[in-house]
């Protein structure tokens, strides 16, 4: 059992909870590695409500709820619901609340998913709500760390790009931040991490260090490497987009140590990286997306089990 109903932001996730979930997910990773048949959730329903653009985190959770035998009732896109005629998502959830199990919803407005949440009985689960927060991205970084390093703990993380809007950097240092972790950010001064985030690190005794460019010698001495997409959705204008899109360009060069460390990205990616680092044996960006299926299974099941 999880010690939360509705995953709403990362500070949820206790480190018993990430224990079970790491544990669930290597089970449902060998029986999937395996072909083993998964039945745990046969019968259950989720309903995936999507009211901004998504591909991993819509597919990974449909084909995690269909790996476990279950079925998936889906809005991938929130023009295409009775929001679009006036119904408030108050009364959405109400009514969603009645054909599904689980459900997973992603929102443009940050906190729309909790105060969504309050009108509903089901476990959910928060996709993403605007710029605030991404926990069940955390949970597939952790889950990345954790299988190919070995542990979270003590680590040296390296987050680049856009560090200000980027709700999936917010959840991920909330959590390792009470791993003993120290964090180097790396980014323009108006993508800067926000004050909330640093005051958290220092209240949990880890340390912070900023850089307005890449030095291949911080790179050097990191183990993780989280490079982020600078999100254009995210600026008020196209102006202030364009100032800072190209500011911290990671090229392959700035890599000296590719043995020793691993890169990650939630993606999308676009222009803010060279792609021929994807030849790196330190590229595990696309592992990562493998990672995703079993982790989300694992949080699915486990919700589900409690309800
Ligand atoms: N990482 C992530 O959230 O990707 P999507 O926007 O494609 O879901």
């Amino acid at each position: 059992m999880l010690s939360f109903q509705k995953l709403l932001k990362a500070q949820q996730i206790s480190k018993s909870d990430l224990n079970k979930l790491f544990h669930q997910a290597d089970i449902y990773k060998t029986k999937l590695e395996t072909n083993q048949r998964i039945t745990d959730l046969q019968g259950k329903i989720l309903a995936s409500l999507f009211f901004e653009p998504s591909t991993r985190t819509r597919f990974s959770f449909e084909s995690a709820m269909n790996r476990l035998g279950g079925s998936v009732v889906s809005l991938e896109n929130g023009a295409s619901s009775s929001t679009k005629k006036g119904e408030t998502l108050d009364d959405t959830g109400k009514v969603v609340d009645q054909y599904a199990d689980i459900i997973v919803m992603r929102h443009p407005r940050p906190h729309s998913v909790e105060e969504f949440s309050k009108h509903v009985t089901s476990p959910v689960i928060n996709a993403g709500d605007g710029e605030n927060e991404h926990p069940t991205q955390s949970l597939v970084d952790l889950y990345t760390i954790h299988s190919e390093l070995g542990d979270i703990k003590n680590l040296k993380i390296g987050l680049l790009g856009d560090l200000k809007y980027g709700r999936t950097v917010h959840s991920l240092v909330k959590i390792l931040s009470t791993y003993n972790c120290s964090f180097e950010f790396i980014s323009s001064d108006e993508l800067k991490v926000p004050n909330e985030i640093k005051e958290l690190i220092k209240a949990n005794g880890c340390s912070f260090n900023e850089h307005e460019s890449i030095d291949s010698e911080v790179i050097k001495n990191l183990d993780v490497l989280y490079v982020t997409r600078v999100q254009q959705e995210r600026f008020p204008n196209k102006e202030s987009y364009l100032k800072n899109k190209d500011h911290c360009y990671l090229a392959k060069e700035h890599i000296l140590n590719p043995e020793k460390l691993i890169i990650l990205h939630p993606l999308p990616r676009v222009d803010e990286m060279d792609r021929t680092i994807d030849e790196l044996p330190c590229a595990k960006y696309f592992e990562q997306v493998r990672y995703s299926v079993p982790i989300r299974m694992a949080l699915l099941a486990l919700l589900v089990n409690k309800a």
